[in-house]
């Protein structure tokens, strides 16, 4: 592992990177050497209108504030511009090596107020947005065998926020979309992780209380997407909670739970009402273990615990229809 993380020859689009946390990588790329994708539409919070003013003030910045800093703008929505942007980067650059998913709006409204168009133009952007940059890059990535995606999730993905069942639902899927791409990718060193940021943003400005607020710097979040996407670093199939210099990984985690005989006669609704607790119950136990699948086959150990029933007790598992 090198002592300094360079990016020298390294190309990188960042989406939504005309403001906020996207500014901040964009910066932080350029200043190790990056050649830097800067794109934005420049609209509102909500997604309305579009600018190419945000885009180029970074631009400037980049080439400005750094000696031989090395940056182009694009001005695409990530929602129908996916391809544009990474023919941007290979007109300018030649290649793409790091995607950061991370271009947002928010539409917020509790779930009975959403109207269907607030609830499809958040997945849109987060969600469909990432996937289709994603798409547009990842033959460029296979291609040359090496790639690194970051993709932005949320805590109102992980645990649900009030007013927010769009941005909940993008989110999270996008933890599920990293999980899958992280197990493609990795015969082609694609590494893909998620983030989980809370950053002072013009997102989190009218929400949060300034006290708050200012410990949340932008440049709190970068050194992690710098890390997680440096060619020296192969973390995949990831995802970090970070906030205000504090950084962790989260994980799933499975209770111990309860093995029943699979008899229809049994293996009823009383049944685990009776042992609801058990089922639910994230301690050892003396065979069954707390555990923290990362993978499918990871379900092959439920299959393997309830084939710790006396055979004449084992009913029909078929791995197939799980
Ligand atoms: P921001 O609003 O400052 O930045 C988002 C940028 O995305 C804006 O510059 C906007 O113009 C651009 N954008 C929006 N729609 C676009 C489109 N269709 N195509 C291209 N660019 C588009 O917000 P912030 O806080 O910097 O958010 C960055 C990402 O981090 C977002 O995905 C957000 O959901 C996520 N996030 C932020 C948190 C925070 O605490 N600030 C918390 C959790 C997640």
């Amino acid at each position: 592992m090198p002592e300094k993380l360079s990016f020298k020859d390294k190309v990188v689009i960042i989406t939504g990177a005309g403001g906020g946390l996207g500014r901040v990588y964009a910066l932080e790329f350029a200043k190790r050497g990056a050649k830097v994708v800067v794109n934005d539409l420049g609209g509102s919070l909500k997604g309305e209108g579009h600018n190419a003013r945000a885009a180029d003030v970074v631009v400037n910045e980049i080439k400005q504030g750094f000696k031989n800093g090395d940056a182009v703008a694009n001005y695409d929505s990530v929602t129908d511009g996916a391809e544009n942007i990474v023919q941007t980067a290979l007109r300018a650059f030649g290649q793409v090596d790091v995607v950061v998913n991370n271009a947002g709006i928010l539409r917020d409204a509790s779930f009975g107020k959403m109207t269907p168009q607030a609830f499809q133009s958040v997945l849109d952007v987060h969600l469909n947005g990432a996937y289709k940059l994603t798409k547009a890059a990842w033959p460029h990535m296979k291609q040359r065998k090496f790639g690194r995606i970051i993709n932005t999730c949320s805590p109102a993905g992980l645990y649900g926020n009030f007013g927010q069942a769009n941005y909940s639902a993008a989110k999270l899927a996008l933890v599920g979309f990293s999980e899958t791409l992280a197990k493609e990718g990795f015969k082609y060193n694609i590494c893909v992780n998620c983030i989980v940021p809370l950053a002072r943003s013009r997102m989190t400005e009218k929400i949060i209380p300034p006290h708050i607020l200012k410990q949340l710097a932008p440049e709190k979040i970068a050194p992690l997407v710098l890390y997680l996407t440096h060619e020296s670093v192969n973390v995949t199939n990831s995802i970090f909670e970070l906030a205000a210099g504090f950084y962790a990984q989260v994980r799933w985690e499975r209770s111990s739970g309860q093995i029943f005989k699979p008899d229809p006669k049994t293996l009823t609704p009383e049944a685990l009402l009776k042992e609801w607790g058990h089922i639910v119950e994230f301690k050892d136990k003396s065979f069954q273990k707390v555990e923290h699948p990362v993978q499918l086959a990871d379900y092959n150990m439920l299959i393997t615990k309830a084939r710790q029933l006396p055979a004449s007790d084992q009913g029909n598992v078929k791995i197939e229809s799980l």
